[in-house]
């Protein structure tokens, strides 16, 4: 086995192979990948090319599969004007984290994890995020949404940096709805971003000052009930420092939604709720195989800004709401992937297994 597995490591893009050699105990699964990339090798078919092994989620402490749906309401409490005041706290930490099988990498994180928590609550609450750093350089939380500039979290502004050991919490009202982002504001930029510090921000729509359509993306209303909802954060990595990304995906691990697909209700609605924080790269996209989609830029409006479309791109910090139907559509892998090949296959590939 270790002939083929050589030959696929020659197939997998160099920062992905490192993995692939440093996997002593190649499981069954990584034999089979060996061998379907051998042939593939031999006979010259498109298989699926993609990292040998698993990252270990456990020791990371972070599940793609897990993070996908876990959306963060902070705990709830009600203030004076009858207003549901929200409070999260964040904490910044320097965390190694694993990218692909045996890749790890040096992140700045929010609370041990990159993406950080995905924060969402209903328009119009109050929020308070308590954010301390433990972290080895300054850092904020700028959030994006509507606020004081006191509260904007960008280095030399109202609050400004907040350093090693100190604290602070950023309060502000839930506006507007959609989907939004947060991340640091510290100098330089893209060196704080691109090690990890950022994490989604979906303000959910309120029906009684937007109507009707706004019930199916608020959970208090019974509309909101059928929908399959997802967070998927398109990210990248510079293993080299470099400028330059080495490795590509959703929510982190390269790679991890084609070994572990996402299960899909057929006959009921799909919101993807999608960011881009690509580093180095200035667009990054969402594309859909064997079906089409509508898509709301930013998540600010009830109505879709585009419609019937297959393809979507963002510029960094640009993001949006995509919403899928395959109601009726035979069961099977729905495949969905960056339309620029090369982060796709550097990492940002992914599957929908559409079930009955
Ligand atoms: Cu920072
Ligand atoms: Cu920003």
């Amino acid at each position: 086995m270790i002939g083929g597995a050589s030959a696929a490591a020659s197939l997998l893009p160099r920062q992905l192979r490192a993995g692939a050699q440093g996997d002593d105990q190649a499981s069954h699964e990584a034999d089979h990948a060996a061998s379907q990339a051998d042939g593939e090798a031999r006979h010259g078919e498109h298989g699926v090319a993609m990292a040998v092994g698993e990252v270990d989620t456990e020791a990371m402490g972070y599940d793609p599969s897990v993070f996908l749906t876990d959306f963060d309401y902070g705990e709830a409490s009600q203030i004076d004007d009858g207003r549901t005041l929200r409070e999260y706290t964040i904490v910044a930490v320097d965390q190694e984290i694993e990218i692909a099988p045996g890749v790890f990498f040096p992140a700045w994180t929010y609370n041990g994890t990159v993406p950080g928590p995905t924060i969402r609550c209903n328009e119009g609450d109050r929020i308070q995020i308590h954010f301390s750093n433990a972290g080895s350089h300054p850092h904020t939380l700028h959030f994006h949404g509507i606020h004081s500039a006191f509260m904007d979290g960008v280095a030399g502004i109202g609050r400004g940096m907040i350093h090693p050991g100190e604290s602070f919490t950023y309060e502000f009202d839930a506006e507007p709805y959609g989907c939004h982002l947060y991340h640091c504001h510290a100098i330089p930029l893209k060196r704080h971003i691109h090690k990890g510090l950022y994490g989604a921000f979906i303000v959910n729509p309120d029906p009684e000052r937007h109507g009707e359509l706004a019930r199916k993306r608020h959970p208090d209303y019974a509309e909101s009930e059928e929908w399959q909802e997802f967070i998927m954060v398109m990210n990248a990595f510079d293993t080299t420092f470099d400028d330059e990304n080495e490795v590509y995906a959703v929510n982190t691990v390269a790679f991890h939604y084609m070994k572990h697909p996402i299960v899909i209700e057929r006959d009921r609605p799909v919101r993807v709720y999608l960011v881009n924080v690509t580093e180095f790269d200035p667009i990054n996209s969402f594309h859909l195989h064997a079906n089409f989609f509508d898509y709301y830029d930013h998540g600010t409006t009830l109505e879709p800004t585009h419609r019937t479309i297959d393809t979507v791109m963002q510029c960094q910090a640009q993001r949006g709401i995509i919403e899928i139907s395959f109601a009726g559509f035979e069961p099977g892998q729905y495949m969905f992937h960056a339309h620029q090949s090369e982060f796709a296959e550097l990492g940002w590939m992914s599957i929908f297994e559409v079930v009955e």
